[in-house]
């Protein structure tokens, strides 16, 4: 059996890459709860079929270039946020991203370099608020029309939308929008969405839900987010019922992050004695000789910033770390460059030595999650 390296000491992982991990988990626990998004039928769903299928087999065989083209984008439309949750990067000040916005200009150069079509799906967020960005309904509407999934997670505490903004969201064809609304009550959502107005929020919402209802829309699905912690945890009945009345569904979410000195503060009660570092995985729990991952982001996800940086995965908020920008360089020459290739080749191979460059693999709990079992 191969040795792995100790990586579930303590001070060998950041807090950062804990808590990315855990909010990577909490988004495929949406996504895969909520089912897989609707894919159209015809030519493309042939095209899409063969793409994951060539995809599927690049990850068994720990391919490290790739002929697949990616099925997930990750696209910020705006960097910056207006509240000031201080277990987020953007919210906490610790994001070394630039704070820009995604413009109609990059946004399309961007679009350009991929084959649309060969989309599953585009998760309009990432570190920020897209709601931020005016520009959003446009972007969410070229992907609809080429009949991409899309998705967003707002705060919704930017300002007061009216009805033909909401309109124009609902009908935009956005597949899901998660609001992350952690409470009940202005006092204990507050806590952690620090700025943000909560009346301001569930009116929003409603406004968003109402539309919906009003133009007789089967999508998108919206979704209260309550991230437990231990300030909100006596509101989770209260939470469930303000939802229903806004008319969305309620999603409790106990991934919630915060670093080891704040968990005494912090952690809700449910979950104060779950260990923080659960392992990812045992090598008991392989099949075949390789373990199964839950993430497969360096094969089939690209994650662009607003200023059209390509970082490795979701988890990466310092700019020194992006392998390429697709404002001047191919998608292919980015995807299959020697960074990407790099990084492939280090979290499939045990005795592969480190990238060499700032990145973030080498702390990922994700790090040894395809790492032959014999
Ligand atoms: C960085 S936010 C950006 C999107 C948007 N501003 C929002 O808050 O929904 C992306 C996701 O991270 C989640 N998140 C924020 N702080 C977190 C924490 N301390 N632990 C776990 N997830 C967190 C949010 O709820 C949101 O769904
Ligand atoms: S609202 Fe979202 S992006 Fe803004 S600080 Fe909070 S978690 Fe971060």
């Amino acid at each position: 059996m191969t040795e792995l390296p100790i990586l579930q000491k303590e001070e060998q992982r950041t807090p950062a890459s804990v808590w990315s991990w855990l909010r990577t988990l909490s988004a495929k626990a949406i996504r895969g709860r909520q089912g897989p998004p609707a894919t159209p039928p015809g030519r493309i769903d042939r095209r899409r079929f063969e793409n994951r299928r060539t995809l599927d087999e690049e990850v068994r065989l720990e391919s490290i270039a790739l002929r697949s083209q990616p099925t997930t984008l990750i696209l910020e439309p705006a960097t910056a946020c207006n509240l000031k949750c201080p277990f987020c990067p953007t919210g906490g000040g610790y994001s070394g991203l630039a704070k820009e916005q995604l413009t109609p200009e990059n946004f399309q150069t961007i679009a350009d370099r991929f084959d649309v079509e060969l989309l599953d799906e585009v998760l309009l967020y990432n570190w920020g608020e897209p709601f931020l960005n005016r520009h959003l309904p446009e972007y969410i509407e070229f992907f609809s029309k080429h009949n991409v999934h899309t998705e967003i997670s707002v705060n919704l505490s930017t300002k007061d939308y009216d009805d033909a903004f909401n309109e124009r969201i609902v009908a935009s064809g956005i597949g899901r929008i998660i609001v992350s609304i952690d409470g009940a009550t202005q006092a204990s959502y507050e806590k952690y969405r620090v700025g943000g107005n909560l009346a301001r929020v569930l009116k929003n919402m409603t406004g968003l839900a109402d539309a919906k209802a009003r133009l007789g829309l089967d999508q998108p699905q919206i979704l209260y987010k309550m991230l437990l912690h231990r300030y909100n945890e006596h509101e989770v009945d209260d939470a469930r019922r303000l939802a229903a009345e806004c008319g969305v569904e309620f999603l409790l979410d106990d991934k919630f992050w915060c670093p080891d000195e704040h968990r005494a503060e912090w952690n809700a009660t449910a979950v104060e004695d779950r260990p923080e570092h659960e392992p990812m995985m045992a090598l008991g729990e392989s099949s075949e000789g390789v373990m199964s991952t839950f993430c497969r982001q360096l094969w089939d996800t690209v994650v662009v910033n607003a200023n059209g940086d390509v970082l490795p995965c979701c988890l990466i908020y310092k700019s020194e770390q992006a392998v390429g920008n697709l404002l001047t360089e191919s998608l292919d020459s980015i995807r299959n460059g020697e960074a990407m290739q790099t990084l492939r080749r280090y979290v499939t191979d045990a005795s592969h030595a480190g990238p060499g460059r700032s990145n973030h693999c080498e702390e990922c709990d994700a790090r040894w999650c395809t790492v032959k079992a014999s």
